[in-house]
């Protein structure tokens, strides 16, 4: 059965398309503007203790609970013997499409400011706003990149995916640590470095924990089943507990790596780190101009290009968890369900492709009580990410701890590694996904509706 759903070729197979899912937009796009948007380090130390407290043991659950089943997150339910719980499944799939829409947009944007780099236009860093307003070009740029993406879900879970990963990742480091050294040396990088990692405690609000928590399930790609679905493809040899360790690390580190290359860079240059959705598609651009011209070029549109992989790696985990879906439980062919679905999630994401700057009507979509007037895309995006996503992880940890029951849960987890029963690991998933991540997960959950959406002060 398992020889027809494909599997991962190995371990480190497995682990770098997981992270390849987990590191994209999110860690260098998302990730420094939340920070500079909330206030810095106190941000960065409520990321850190979400990632690795309550995020890493809902992986490890989200895994076992896709190896255990060999099913998408639909199927996985069903296949434990709860129907009823598919419902979860179905909306982590809603999800999937929802955020795929919008990524696949900014995805656009990166590829967009990939060829513009190459031409040398330092100049797009100041013209931001006109460049994403104009929707036809963006729009190409998107098709091209949903496109690409549809390819390499075609080609299936090794040849495709995995491969794609295993060359791009240390690609993207190696070029962020070149910048970050690069920023090092410019006037101000002191200042941004303090902003970055010097924390003012605070700072600390319901808003601040929110939204860090909304970030860590978005950059670690948890609550709506693509670790379901990639823990489907991974074979029981393999230790659960140690990938996933190695694919928090791995993300954590790109996302730190990223906010030690922009803050010393925004500072440096004199911008405001609360610049939002723009901060590195207006910052890089004059960086890449300081490096003169010929290493400008090279420099710049080899990071930009890079982004997009990475982002490339996260979309074909986006489309990945529709698509296992509808082969699994609709019985498509693997390859229609591939083209239909993202030519679907392509026409889904127009409204997003309009709503910065483009149309009137998505730009300024809603006045939000707790955040003011509010485009499309950031609409959605405090729906899928700040919202479902940490919703799914509740939902997924109350599932394992006492629906499937946490014994089995940790049967599962135990297959392919030594002496996991009665180890301090084994403890700390308990008790996390146990308690901890129902309590948190459920009451951040409630405080961001009510807070966001009913202008509800609760802190
Ligand atoms: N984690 C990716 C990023 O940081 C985005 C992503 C890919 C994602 N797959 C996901 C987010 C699944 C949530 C769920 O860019």
């Amino acid at each position: 059965m398992n020889s027809q759903r494909g599997e991962w070729s190995s371990r480190i197979g497995f682990v770098l398309a997981a992270a390849g899912s987990a590191i994209g937009l999110g860690n260098i796009w998302k990730f420094p503007f939340e920070v500079g948007n909330h206030g810095g380090a106190a941000f960065v130390v409520v990321y850190l203790f979400f990632c690795f407290v309550l995020c890493f043991p809902v992986m490890v659950t989200e895994i076992a609970i896709g190896r255990k089943t060999n099913k998408n997150p639909v199927g996985a339910y069903k296949a434990l013997g709860y129907k009823n719980w598919s419902i979860v499944g179905i909306l982590g799939v809603l999800c999937g499409v929802i955020i795929l829409s919008f990524y696949n947009v900014v995805a656009g944007w990166a590829f967009g400011y990939f060829l513009e780099m190459i031409i040398g236009n330092f100049a797009i860093g100041d013209q931001f706003g006109a460049f994403v307003s104009d929707w036809f070009q963006v729009g190409i740029f998107s098709a091209i990149f949903m496109g690409t993406t549809a390819f390499i879900v075609a080609r299936g879970v090794s040849a495709g995916i995995e491969r794609a990963a295993k060359i791009l990742m240390p690609s993207l480091l190696v070029i962020m640590l070149f910048l970050v050294i690069y920023a090092f040396t410019l006037p101000n990088a002191m200042e941004g470095l303090k902003f970055y990692l010097v924390p003012d405690f605070s700072k600390i609000s319901l808003k601040v924990m929110y939204s860090a928590l909304g970030q860590a399930f978005f950059s670690l790609s948890l609550g709506m089943g693509a670790l379901i679905t990639y823990g489907s493809y991974l074979s029981s040899r393999e230790n659960i507990v140690s990938s996933a360790a190695l694919i928090t690390l791995a993300d954590v580190g790109i996302a730190l790596i990223a906010g030690l290359m922009m803050f010393p860079l925004v500072f440096s240059q004199g911008i405001e780190p609360t610049g939002g959705a723009g901060l590195i598609f207006v910052t890089l651009p004059g960086v890449f101009q300081s490096l003169g011209p010929v290493l400008g070029v090279v420099i710049g549109s080899l990071f930009f290009l890079l982004l997009s992989f990475a982002a490339l790696t996260s979309t074909v985990s986006l489309l990945e968890v529709p698509v296992s879906y509808a082969v699994d439980e609709l019985g498509m062919k693997r390859k229609m369900a591939v083209w239909s679905i993202a030519g679907l999630i392509f026409v889904i994401g127009i409204p997003s492709l309009l709503a910065n700057g483009a149309s009137d009507f998505w730009s300024k979509f809603i006045e939000l009580p707790g955040v003011g007037m509010t485009d499309f895309m950031t609409f959605i995006g405090y729906l899928a990410n700040d919202s479902f996503l940490p919703l799914g992880g509740f939902l997924v940890s109350v599932f394992a701890a006492y629906v499937w029951k946490k014994n089995k849960l940790h049967e599962q987890i135990a297959i392919g590694q030594d002496h996991y029963a009665g180890s301090f690991v084994s403890k700390f998933i308990d008790v996390t996904v146990s308690i901890i991540a129902p309590i948190i997960l459920g009451i951040l959950f409630v405080l961001t509706v009510l807070n966001r959406f009913f202008g509800v002060d609760v802190i």
